[in-house]
């Protein structure tokens, strides 16, 4: 059996799946889709790009472990991809035990084999954030996660000889057919690698979340080189019967900002394990949203992906982030222009199309279609649009041309809806002896309808089943991709099952007003917490014994507080409003179960609860409760 290998990028779990994030793994689906159809055993892949600095940090801003943090994250992620009807046959986790495990031995295996070797790595360091950041991430020469100053540092770190691949990339770069798409991205490639290739930093020793080097347990591997070698290793790499049925990959889709990393380094890795390269990797542009400016809720830019599918299905949302973009190019998201493409393609072509045919069979037939043929010359064009659609759909899908793909198969929308026009049938009714072509003219439709439903199924599943079912189609040999290439399969004897329309008319005011409304009520929920989570808080009465300021500090007092049964160190930002001998005797509410935390050199355990405007600040006392009365 003919085989497919299809990716997506690997994501970070650092904040929720958005629109961006469901373009490529749209565009990866209907592309296994479609080759499923076509019989091809396929192995689609998705997953999550665990590790690395930024997740530790994110994870310690919320006060949780990075496996705790990441999961939370992934498990949005798959439930989005479910809503989505993403039907990734993989879907690695760079956390994954078989994925660490292979890392190691890959890491293992370049180093005794001379392919990497120990070096110091140079960066900017942000020293609160404890991070290392290039060059060019710096904004304005500042730390772009917190905005501070970064000072310039060494960390002894392992490097990949990547610089001794470079005139082999340039090689393939330059000659290996089709293997970067679009074309203006191979130019970009081949210039950046005419540059000159530096050696690539693959561990580092300033953070700890990340896969151990096996042999050198202070460092963990950098980023690219755990994250890219998931391709192969969700394959099993070395010995999977999947990797040596499926590698090389035959399409690897990203966005723009990452063709560098999978047409450079990632060759790279794989001419140092001797393995042979991806057929294809595929760089698609971005989503902007709103003016192609910052989003904008006034306007009604929703982009939440869970709220846009629970309004409009997902179907709706796959079609249009295809249909409207040029893949490989930029495009605009906007509410608008979603409502405006579900109106004119969804609701008034297609959805239009099939219940004003089905309206027709209803109407002269009682739902039973009698096919009695009645050929004329106003059939030829429908008939030799429909022969030839599924040729050109696969030639459009083999180039990834999302958008021309669903622009041919809507040429024969509309041209039905020309047809219905153009033959009348309402005035073919009136005339018993034209009751033969009344029934080709139908038939003529539902035919292909039936044709249209087959190949828009790779984008619109859903869809795709409810004009089959509509058309009382119960045989699924005629919903093949091998029988979207013949006309005349649909029973001479229809039994239509009339239903609701697929996409009802849409007013874009409206559908603002409701969207916003649901965007509102996501955020507050967002912000509420349960009552589980308020019980998490343990809130006792403590007496400050003893006060004093932080030195080093203008805004901090060192507080000791009795807590009823022991006494504790607590800081406190409160310096400006109370000097340390008024407070001392006086009870407060103290947060009793806070991580510790040092604050300029000094070790917290716990918080006292102060209210605050902005001119003011007032400890909260409770003077009559004993120490270690509970709050709550
Ligand atoms: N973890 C790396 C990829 C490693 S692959 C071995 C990464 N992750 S990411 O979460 O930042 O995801 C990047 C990918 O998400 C992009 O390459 C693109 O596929 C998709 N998109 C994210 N935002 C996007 C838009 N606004 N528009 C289109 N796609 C974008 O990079």
């Amino acid at each position: 059996m003919k085989k497919f290998y299809v990716t997506t990028p690997i994501y970070y779990p650092s904040a929720n799946a958005h629109l961006g994030h469901c373009y490529s793994t749209i565009a990866a689906d209907t592309l296994a889709r479609f080759k499923r159809m076509q019989g091809f055993d396929v192995i689609f892949s998705t997953g999550s790009d665990e590790h690395g600095q930024k997740i530790e940090n994110c994870a310690r801003k919320a006060g949780v472990t990075p496996k705790k943090f990441v999961d939370d994250i992934v498990s949005n992620f798959k439930k989005l991809w479910d809503i989505l009807n993403i039907s990734y046959d993989k879907f690695i986790r760079t956390t994954d035990d078989y994925h660490v495990k292979s890392v190691s031995r890959i890491f293992t295996k370049l180093y005794n084999e001379g392919k990497i070797y120990k070096g110091k790595y140079t960066g900017w360091y942000c020293v609160p954030c404890e991070s290392f950041f290039t060059e060019t991430q710096l904004i304005d020469g500042k730390c772009p996660d917190c905005g501070r100053d970064v000072v310039k540092q060494d960390e002894e770190a392992y490097f990949f000889k990547l610089s001794e691949y470079q005139d082999r990339i340039l090689d393939i770069l330059r000659n290996k057919k089709d293997f970067i798409l679009p074309e203006s991205r191979k130019n970009e490639m081949i210039n950046f690698v005419e540059q000159g290739l530096q050696d690539l930093c693959v561990s580092r020793s300033s953070f700890n979340w990340g896969i151990p080097v096996e042999f050198d347990k202070s460092h963990v591997v950098y980023v690219w080189l755990d994250a890219l070698t998931n391709y192969i290793n969700l394959l099993r790499y070395p010995d999977g019967d999947d990797f040596k049925k499926f590698w090389p990959a035959d399409v690897h889709i990203m966005g723009k900002e990452i063709v560098r990393f999978h047409s450079v380094i990632w060759p790279a890795i794989l001419m140092a394990l001797d393995l042979p390269l991806p057929k294809k990797i595929f760089g698609h542009g971005w989503i902007l949203y709103g003016d192609g400016d910052k989003m904008s809720k006034s306007k009604g830019n929703v982009v939440d992906p869970f709220i846009l599918c629970d309004k409009y299905g997902a179907d709706a949302l796959r079609y249009f982030l295809l249909r409207e973009i040029p893949f490989g190019s930029d495009g605009l998201f906007s509410v608008e222009l979603f409502i405006k493409r579900i109106n004119s393609d969804l609701a008034n072509d297609l959805g239009n199309l099939l219940s004003r045919s089905t309206a027709l069979v209803d109407k002269y037939f009682n739902s039973s279609l009698i096919y009695q043929k009645s050929y004329s010359s106003e059939d030829d064009k429908i008939l030799e649009i429909a022969s030839e659609l599924a040729l050109k759909c696969e030639k459009n899908l083999d180039d990834l041309k999302f958008s021309h793909y669903l622009t041919d198969i809507w040429a024969l929308v509309s041209e039905c809806n020309k047809y219905i026009d153009l033959c009348a049938p309402w005035n073919l009714a009136k005339d018993d002896s034209k009751r033969d072509r009344l029934s080709t003219v139908l038939y003529n439709i539902l035919e292909s309808l039936r044709v249209v439903s087959i190949l828009i199924n790779p984008v619109m599943p859903d869809t795709s089943k409810k004009i089959q079912n509509q058309l009382g189609i119960s045989d699924d040999s005629i919903c093949s991709w091998e029988s979207s290439k013949s006309w005349g399969l649909l029973p001479k004897n229809i039994k239509i099952n009339r239903s609701k329309a697929l996409f009802p008319r849409l007013d874009y005011e409206v559908e603002v007003e409701d969207l916003n409304k649901m965007n509102e009520e996501k955020e507050n929920l967002k912000n509420m917490i349960s009552i589980d989570d308020f019980s998490k808080v343990k809130l006792v009465v403590g007496e400050i014994i003893e006060c004093e300021p932080v030195k080093k500090s203008r805004k901090l007092l060192k507080l000791v507080v009795n807590d009823g049964e022991k006494n504790r160190t607590v800081v406190s930002g409160i310096s400006q409003y109370y000097s340390p001998e008024s407070l001392i005797g006086h009870h407060i509410i103290l947060v009793s179960n806070l991580a510790p935390a040092s604050l300029c050199g000094v070790e917290s355990n716990g918080m006292i609860l102060a209210a605050s405007n902005k001119d003011d600040v007032k400890v909260i006392f409770v003077d009559d409760m004993p120490a270690g009365s509970v709050v709550g």
